[in-house]
C-alpha cells in the first residue's frame, strides 16, 4: 500500500508488551517489535554498561548473559527473550561487591579505554560458567569475539585465567 500524496510506501510499527528479566527482576515495556536487546537495555531500562559498538555482531561490545551463556544483544531481538535471565554488567555485583572477573580485571589491569570491558569481562563469565579453560590458547578463543582496540589482549587473558584459578579454588 502506498500513500498517494508522496507515492511512498507505508509501514505499519508493530508494537508489543515484552517482560524481560534483567538483572533478577521483571520489566514490562512497550517496544517496536524489532527492538533489539541492546538498544531496550540502553535506551528503555538506561541499563548503558552494555556498549554498542559495531551493532553488527562483530565487536562482542554489547555481549550480555542470556541464562548464564554470553550472547551479542545487538543481535537479538528482546521480543525474543521473554522468560529468559538477562544478567548485564550492572548485576554482577553481589551485596556491593565486584564478581571475581571484575575483580581480575582491575587486579591485572585489563583494560585501557575500558569502552570493551564490560562486554569482555560478560564473555569471561559466561566462558567460566561452562567450565574453566585448559590453556591460555583457549580462552583466547573462547574470547576471540571479543575485540578491543586498545590492545589489552594479554592483560585480559591474565585476568581470565586469574578468575579461573579462583574459582577452581
Ligand atoms: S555492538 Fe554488538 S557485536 Fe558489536
Ligand atoms: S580497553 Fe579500550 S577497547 Fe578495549
Amino acid at each position: 500500500m502506498a500513500d498517494p500524496a508522496k507515492n511512498t510506501p507505508l509501514t505499519a510499527v508493530m508494537t508489543a508488551d515484552v517482560t524481560l528479566d534483567v538483572n533478577g527482576a521483571p520489566h514490562t515495556l512497550h517496544l517496536d517489535v524489532r527492538t533489539t536487546l541492546l538498544d531496550a537495555l540502553r535506551d528503555h531500562l538506561n541499563l548503558t554498561g552494555t556498549k554498542k559498538g559495531c551493532d553488527l555482531g562483530q565487536c562482542g561490545a554489547c555481549t550480555v548473559l542470556v541464562d548464564g551463556r554470553p550472547v551479542v544483544s545487538c543481535l537479538t531481538l528482546a521480543a525474543t527473550q521473554q522468560g529468559r535471565a538477562i544478567t548485564t554488567i550492572e548485576g554482577l555485583e553481589r551485596d556491593g561487591k565486584l564478581h571475581p572477573v571484575q575483580e581480575a580485571f582491575i587486579e591485572h589491569d585489563a583494560f585501557q579505554c575500558g569502552y570493551c570491558t564490560p562486554g569482555q569481562i560478560m564473555a569471561a563469565v559466561g566462558l567460566l560458567n561452562e567450565g574453566v579453560p585448559a590453556t591460555d590458547a583457549a580462552i583466547r578463543e573462547r574470547m576471540s569475539g571479543n575485540l578491543c582496540r586498545c590492545g589489552a589482549y594479554v592483560n585480559i587473558v591474565e585476568a581470565v585465567k586469574a578468575a579461573a584459578a579462583a574459582q577452581k579454588g
